[in-house]
C-alpha cells in the first residue's frame, strides 16, 4: 500500500543500494544513511534485516516518538528483550533459560516483562552505559547491527526540550558506545532519519561527535529500473491496465525524480482514473489527467509528509522556507545571490539561511542543479507547492 513500509514482496529491491550498504558495513564502519523524506530509508533497512547477508543479525528501532536520553535507551534495550529478537539470537548462540535470565538480569534497577520494562525506582534512568552492559552479555560469532531509526528527531527533541548541553551529553554518549574496542567487535549502528542529522550537528557546532559515522545514501532508480518498477506495482493490482513502452516513458517523463513513492502515487491516480473511465489501455491525455487528479483534494494527503517537515522549523525558519519555495515554484529555480536577497528582507535576516536550505534539501524538497543553482527534486511537488502551500 502506497505509503507503508515495502515489506517482503511488496518491497521493490534496490540491489546497488543494498550492495552499497552491505561493502561499508563488511568494513566494519557505523553508517550514517542520509537520503530525503519518503525516499524509502525505512522500507530498504527493514528488508537488510528481513534477509541479511550471512554473518550478520539485525535489531531495528524506531525512536522517533523518544524525547529524553531514557526513553532512547529505554526503547533499545526492551527491544534487544523482545521474544522477537531474543528469537533470532538464540539460532546462533542457543541459549538455555538460565543464561536468558542473565542477561536479562544483567541491567541494576530494571525488571522485564512481556508488558515492558519496570523501574525498580522512579529515579532510575537508562542511559548509554547500561546499553553497553547489555550487549556485552551477547556473546555471539555473528555481527548485531543495530538500526536506529529517525534517530535525528530524538536529538532534535531533546535539543529542544533539554538544551544544547543535554544534546551534547546525549551524543557524547552515543559516541562512547561507537568507539568501545570491545563492542566495536561485534556491534555495527546504522543511523538514519528524515532531518539531516548532519547540518542539526552542524548547527548545534557538535559536528565533531559524529564524524566516526560513515555516510550513505540511496539513489533514485535508473530509467530501466523505473520502467520495471511500473510493472512492479501495476502487476499487484487487481486491475488489468496495460501499458505500452511510450505511455510507461510518458509517465516517467512527469515524475521526473524516480524514486519509487513518486511513481507509485502518479499510478494510482492512474489506476482510478482509468477504473472510473473504463480505460484499459491508457494514452497521454488519460495520463495528463490522471496526474491533474493528483492535485485534487481527495489525493493532497500524498503531499502531507511535506507540509508537516517544515512545520518543525521555528517560525522565522518556515518564513524563510516558504519565501524560498514560492520563489522556485514561480521561477523554476532560485540561484545563491537571490536567496541571499531573500534573506535581506528585515523579517528573516536572522535566520540560518544554510541551516534551511540543507532541511530543504534533506527533506526531498529541493536539489542542487550543476549550475549551482536550486530546484524542486519532481515537478509534482513543485506543482502541489504552487497551488496548495504558498502563502
Ligand atoms: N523498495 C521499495 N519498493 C516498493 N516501494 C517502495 C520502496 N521504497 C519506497 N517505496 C515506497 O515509498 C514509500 C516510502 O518508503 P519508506 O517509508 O521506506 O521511506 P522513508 O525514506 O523511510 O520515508 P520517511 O522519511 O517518511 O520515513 C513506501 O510507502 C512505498 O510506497
Ligand atoms: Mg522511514
Amino acid at each position: 500500500m502506497t505509503g507503508q513500509v515495502a515489506f517482503g514482496k511488496n518491497y521493490f529491491p534496490r540491489e546497488k543500494d543494498e550492495k552499497r550498504i552491505w561493502r561499508r558495513l563488511n568494513h566494519g564502519s557505523h553508517l550514517l544513511l542520509l537520503a530525503p523524506r519518503r525516499v524509502g530509508k525505512t522500507s530498504l533497512l527493514r528488508n537488510l534485516e528481513l534477509a541479511p547477508n550471512d554473518n550478520y543479525v539485525f535489531l531495528y528501532n524506531i525512536v522517533q516518538s523518544c524525547s529524553t536520553v531514557h526513553e532512547y535507551y529505554e526503547r533499545i534495550i526492551e527491544n534487544l528483550f523482545k521474544s522477537e529478537f531474543i528469537n533470532r539470537l538464540n539460532k546462533f548462540t542457543n541459549w538455555r533459560k538460565e543464561a536468558l535470565a542473565d542477561f536479562r538480569g544483567s541491567i541494576k534497577g530494571i525488571n522485564f516483562s512481556e508488558a515492558g520494562i519496570e523501574f525498580e525506582s522512579q529515579e532510575r534512568t537508562l542511559t548509554h552505559k547500561d546499553l553497553k552492559t547489555l550487549l556485552d552479555k551477547i556473546q555471539i560469532k555473528e555481527k548485531l547491527i543495530i538500526v536506529i531509526d529517525e534517530f535525528p528527531d530524538v536529538l532534535e527533541k531533546i535539543h529542544r526540550e533539554q538544551g544544547h548541553g543535554a544534546a551534547e551529553l546525549f551524543l557524547s554518549g552515543c559516541r562512547e558506545l561507537w568507539q568501545d574496542p570491545a563492542l566495536d567487535q561485534k556491534i555495527q549502528f546504522i543511523f538514519t532519519g528524515s532531518i539531516g542529522l548532519d547540518s542539526l550537528v552542524h548547527k548545534l557546532n557538535l559536528s565533531d561527535l559524529i564524524n566516526v559515522l560513515i555516510n550513505v545514501t540511496i539513489n533514485p532508480l535508473n530509467e530501466d529500473k523505473a520502467l520495471e518498477f511500473i510493472d512492479f506495482i501495476n502487476k499487484k493490482s487487481d486491475e488489468e491496465i496495460t501499458f505500452s513502452e511510450e505511455i510507461k516513458s510518458y509517465i516517467l517523463n512527469k515524475v521526473s525524480w524516480y524514486m519509487p513513492y513518486y511513481i507509485e502515487i502518479l499510478l494510482l491516480s492512474i489506476e482510478d482514473y482509468c477504473c472510473e473511465n473504463e480505460i484499459i489501455e491508457p494514452n497521454p491525455h488519460d495520463i495528463d489527467k490522471a496526474y491533474e487528479q493528483l492535485f485534487s483534494q481527495n489525493y493532497l494527503t500524498s503531499f502531507n509528509h511535506w507540509a508537516e517537515r517544515l512545520e518543525r522549523l521555528e517560525k522565522i525558519e518556515i518564513t524563510f522556507a516558504h519565501q524560498v519555495l514560492n520563489y522556485i515554484a514561480a521561477n523554476k529555480t532560485i540561484s545563491p545571490q537571490k536567496i541571499h536577497n531573500i534573506k535581506e528582507a528585515p523579517q528573516v535576516t536572522a535566520v540560518n539561511s544554510k541551516y534551511v536550505i540543507d532541511c530543504l534539501i534533506h527533506d526531498g524538497y529541493i536539489f542542487e542543479t550543476e549550475d549551482k543553482e536550486y530546484q524542486f527534486t519532481s515537478p509534482m511537488l513543485k506543482e502541489w507547492w504552487g497551488r496548495y502551500a504558498s502563502i
